[in-house]
């Protein structure tokens, strides 16, 4: 549990400081994008702190954060482009996230994780939401903006393809924690329920994709390219 959680609250700072940091370079007369993006912003907080409080409920210490990762997240943050930066964040990184809490909250092993997951996975479907609902009116009055959108994932793409993509900690605990216990048996169910939900991700995230007017080839395209990383 706290090396999920460290990844959790890995993610979470990235999804906290890309609403913050457009919220502060947008026009005033837009206020009720400011107000969703403040509200996306005060919700990764409260994620962060909570998963933060769970992963040391019972240590002083958090888990530990691989390079791959960082330099994924990293891509996010440095996306000036609004429309791409939620497109990556907000369709592709929080759909696929809300798999992952589900995940969670399916084989917590603790009520409060079970809690935690359920509701952050209920903030995080906002947060979805606003984002395909901007994209889908942005493409409806610029029709190239699918174009940009796509290209943007196979840069992101190619700047990673030599990352691990997601920490090795990270996914034997994500197994451990659908096997519920270092029985053999157990670990092999593990390991199908992780293939069962990075399909389940995909699934999510190609089902976006056609609601955003990809093509069935562009959307499983453009989701197997999506970071290993999930976010
Ligand atoms: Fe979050
Ligand atoms: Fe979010």
């Amino acid at each position: 549990m706290v090396q999920i959680m460290t990844y959790l609250i890995e993610n979470e700072m990235a999804a906290l400081i890309i609403p913050s940091h457009f919220i502060a370079q947008m026009h005033p007369h837009f206020r009720e994008v400011m107000q969703v993006l403040a509200i996306q912003a005060a919700d990764e907080a409260r994620h962060i702190d909570i998963f933060t409080r769970r992963a040391l409920l019972n240590r002083d210490r958090l888990g530990v954060s691989a390079v791959a990762g960082q330099v994924s997240l990293k891509t996010l943050i440095d996306e000036p482009n609004f429309a791409i930066a939620s497109f990556l964040l907000s369709v592709l990184g929080e759909g696929s996230f809300l798999s992952l809490l589900w995940f969670i909250n399916k084989y917590a092993p603790d009520p409060i994780t079970e809690a935690v997951a359920r509701l952050a996975a209920q903030d995080e479907a906002r947060h979805v939401a606003f984002g395909l609902a901007h994209l889908r009116q942005h493409a409806k009055r610029d029709p190239g903006v699918r174009a940009q959108l796509a290209a943007a994932v196979r840069r992101r793409h190619d700047v990673l393809r030599h990352t691990a993509g997601l920490n090795a900690e990270v996914f034997d605990a994500m197994l451990l924690l659908a096997a519920g216990s270092w029985n053999t048996d157990a670990l092999r169910q593990g390991h199908q329920r992780v293939m069962d939900l990075t399909r389940d991700m995909d699934q999510g995230r190609k089902s976006r994709l056609l609601r955003l007017g990809f093509s069935v080839a562009e959307a499983a395209e453009l989701s197997s390219l999506h970071t290993r990383n999930f976010m």
